[in-house]
């Protein structure tokens, strides 16, 4: 029987097997040198100053919010066009959510979409956006952070799909996904059919150190051993009891201090260890996946059926490809049959119950909505085969021309 050809996959090798089993014989098995060492590489390879591991995306987005101190009564816009966490972070802090629609060519935000928003609301209605690099495109940053600035606003770029991706700014340079140029803050997630794979796991980058100092600390419940940083004095520190400091007069070994709330959303050192074995391979895996984005096109340019597709955009990190169709559970019930297994991406955010029940409703984006429609992610990962994918493209062609 035909093997199934899942959307996407990760690529486990004997290499990354014997980095996790070296870093399992450690001492560490939490917060030990291969986060460190993930960060640092990790940083240098998106062109950030800064990084910092988490546990999941998820807790990237909830930490860069809580950083950029979203709070009740605060609004922060993003795309209707994600995975519900790129929203759901702005709940976490009591934050309101509110949508701009996407632009039906790259499916990303539609940056005139955002300002028109700005526009129709009083200046100072949204503290903040939320631009998601879709699919492994990058969103021109370049031309939001021109808008968040006439507007006051922070970036918190959702570069989820997007590691090793960039888009080309107006002077014609290369601004990669993650960089720190144009957004505050960005996260990254290093789920199983992300382009590094960690199990579970998230890193943040930035060029703010303030802001850098403080997610480390808000990633482990806000405490931090910092003695220069320290709140309380020494003899309290000491001896609450007492108001005598005694000698050496400095602050003890085991003190530590918890200054603010946060939480525990550390990754551990064994994941680390996974995520840095695979990043080696990270510019391989694009290229691999930009191979693959070329022959679909190849494939379905022109073709009667096939409403519009990702493409061949530069800079396009191909964590997703796809095609809108004009029947698509048909096709996505077709390829079932084949056991070919592709996937939507996403319904739209703000007709998820949860958000209905905040007041969104459906025709509110139209244009996310139909893109919803016809979507359909088509196998992409650098261990498709060229079989795989020539099955792919012969049972999506049979079945629009069949
Ligand atoms: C665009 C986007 N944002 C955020 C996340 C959340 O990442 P994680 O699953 O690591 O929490 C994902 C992952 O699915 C994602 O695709």
């Amino acid at each position: 029987m035909q093997n199934s050809i899942p959307y996407g996959r990760q690529n486990i090798t004997e290499e990354d097997i014997q980095e996790v089993v070296k870093a399992l014989r450690s001492d560490f098995l939490t917060q030990g040198p291969k986060i460190a060492e993930f960060e640092v590489a990790f940083a240098s390879y998106v062109g950030a100053n800064y990084a910092v591991a988490v546990a999941n995306g998820t807790a990237a987005l909830h930490l860069c919010c809580m950083a950029l101190n979203v709070a009740p009564g605060q609004k922060v816009i993003t795309t209707p066009i994600t995975f519900v966490a790129s929203a759901n972070c702005v709940k976490y802090c009591g934050g309101d959510v509110a949508f701009a629609d996407i632009d039906p060519e790259t499916y990303l935000i539609d940056i005139a979409n955002v300002e028109a928003l700005l526009n129709a609301s009083p200046n100072g209605t949204f503290a903040g956006i939320i631009p998601v690099d879709f699919a492994g495109r990058a969103v021109n940053l370049e031309a939001l952070r021109n808008l968040a600035n006439a507007h006051g606003l922070w970036i918190i770029e959702d570069a989820c799909h997007a590691p090793g991706g960039f888009f080309t700014d107006s002077k014609g340079v290369p601004q990669n996904c993650g960089n720190g140029n144009f957004a505050d803050l960005a996260i990254f997630s290093f789920h199983p059919v992300k382009h590094i794979a960690s199990g579970e796991g998230g890193m943040i980058t930035t060029n703010d150190e303030a802001l850098y100092k403080r997610l480390l600390t808000l990633r482990t419940h806000g405490i931090t051993k910092n003695a220069s940083d320290f709140q309380n004095d020494l003899a309290l520190a000491i001896d609450p009891t007492s108001s005598l400091i005694p000698h050496p007069s400095t602050f003890p070994g085991w003190y530590m201090e918890m200054q603010e709330l946060g939480y525990n959303y550390r990754l551990t050192d064994f994941q680390a260890a996974l995520g840095l074995s695979q990043l080696q391979r990270a510019n391989a895996g694009i290229a691999k996946r930009r191979e693959i984005a070329a022959k679909y096109f190849e494939a379905f340019k022109g073709q009667k059926g096939i409403r519009g597709q990702s493409g061949i955009v530069a800079g396009h990190a191909y964590h997703l490809y796809v095609i809108e169709v004009e029947n698509r559970l048909g096709l996505y019930n077709h390829l079932r049959e084949h056991h070919i297994y592709a996937q939507i991406h996403y319904f739209p955010v703000h007709l998820m119950p949860y958000y209905q029940q905040q007041g969104f409703a459906p025709s509110d984006y139209p244009l996310a909505e139909k893109y919803y429609a016809h979507c359909i992610s088509l196998p992409m990962y650098p261990t498709l085969t060229e079989d795989e994918q020539d099955l792919v493209i012969e049972k999506v062609t049979a079945f629009l021309h069949g």
